[in-house]
C-alpha cells in the first residue's frame, strides 16, 4: 500500500484567516522571535509570551478549516494506503476538518506543558503567569509549543514515515525552518514522488520534483481529486 506523507505549514490555514509568519505583515513583522517564540525570551518576559499565544490561541478557537484542511481529511478516509499528516501549525484546524492522528511537530496551541515536570494537559483559554502545574505544582506552566532552540516533536516517527513514502507533499511551508525544510530530501532518497503546493515558489521549490501554484483552497483539493481518481 503506497504512503503519502503531508507536510503543512501556516500557508494551508491563511484562508481561515490565521495570518502566516513570513509574508508581508505576517507574525514575524510584527513580534521579534527571540522575544516570543524563544525559552530566553519566556524566561525574560512570561506574560509578553504568554500575551502572544493567549491571543493565537482565541484566533484560532475562532477558526475554521477550509477547503484544504477538508480535503486532506478526504484523502486520508479514501486513499487505499496510509496518510499521515505532519503539521508545524499549532492551530487544531485539520483535526476540527476531521483529520486522525496528526503528527504537530511544532506542539499545539490547546495544550499547557510544565516547564518543571514536563507533564502535559489541556491549556485553559487564557493561561497566566504562575500557573500552577497539576501534577507538581510548580508555577512555570508554558504553551505546550516547540520554540526556536528546541527540538520538534516526534521526530523518530515522521523520519520512519518519510523512509516509508510513496508520495511526500509539501503544503503552504516557506521551507525557511529546518528540520522541517528538509523533509523532501528525506522522502526524495527514499524514492518518493515529491510535489510542493505553495501560494509562490519556496526556496526550496527546485527540489520538488513537482510544484502546484495556487491558493491552497483551490490546488489542495484539485490535487487529492486528481490522485484519488474518477468515483
Ligand atoms: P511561513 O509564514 O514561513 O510561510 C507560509 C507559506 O505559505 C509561504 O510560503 C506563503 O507563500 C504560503 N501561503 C500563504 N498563503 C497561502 C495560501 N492561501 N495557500 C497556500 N500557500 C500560502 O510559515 P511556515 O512555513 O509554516 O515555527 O513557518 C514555519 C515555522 O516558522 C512555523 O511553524 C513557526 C514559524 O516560526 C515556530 O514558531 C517554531
Amino acid at each position: 500500500m503506497e504512503k503519502i506523507v503531508i507536510l503543512t505549514g501556516a500557508g494551508i490555514s491563511a484562508e481561515s484567516g490565521l495570518g502566516t509568519f513570513r509574508d508581508e505583515g505576517g507574525l514575524w513583522s510584527q513580534y521579534r522571535i527571540e522575544d516570543v517564540a524563544t525559552p530566553e525570551g519566556f524566561a525574560r518576559d512570561p506574560a509578553l509570551v504568554q500575551g502572544f499565544y493567549n491571543a493565537r490561541r482565541a484566533q484560532a478557537a475562532k477558526a475554521e478549516p477550509n477547503l484544504a484542511h477538508r480535503a486532506l481529511a478526504r484523502l486520508q478516509r479514501d486513499w487505499p494506503g496510509e496518510v499521515v499528516i505532519v503539521t508545524q501549525n499549532v492551530d487544531g484546524l485539520h483535526e476540527a476538518g476531521g483529520a486522525q492522528d496528526v503528527i504537530h511537530m511544532h506542539g499545539i496551541l490547546a495544550g499547557a506543558l510544565c516547564a518543571a515536570c514536563g507533564h502535559r494537559w489541556t491549556a485553559p483559554p487564557e493561561m497566566s503567569v504562575g500557573e500552577p502545574c497539576p501534577a507538581c505544582a510548580a508555577l512555570n506552566a508554558r504553551p505546550d509549543v516547540v520554540w526556536f532552540g528546541e527540538m520538534p516533536y516526534h521526530m523518530d516517527t515522521i523520519y520512519d514515515h518519510l523512509a516509508g513514502a510513496s508520495f511526500f507533499a509539501s503544503i503552504g511551508t516557506s521551507g525557511q525552518v529546518y528540520p522541517a525544510a528538509a523533509f523532501v530530501h528525506e522522502a526524495a532518497m527514499s524514492g518518493a514522488r515529491t510535489v510542493e503546493l505553495n501560494l509562490e515558489p519556496s526556496t526550496g521549490a527546485s527540489s520538488f520534483d513537482d510544484v502546484i501554484l495556487g491558493p491552497a483552497s483551490e490546488t489542495v483539493p484539485r490535487w487529492v481529486d486528481d490522485l484519488l481518481g474518477p468515483r
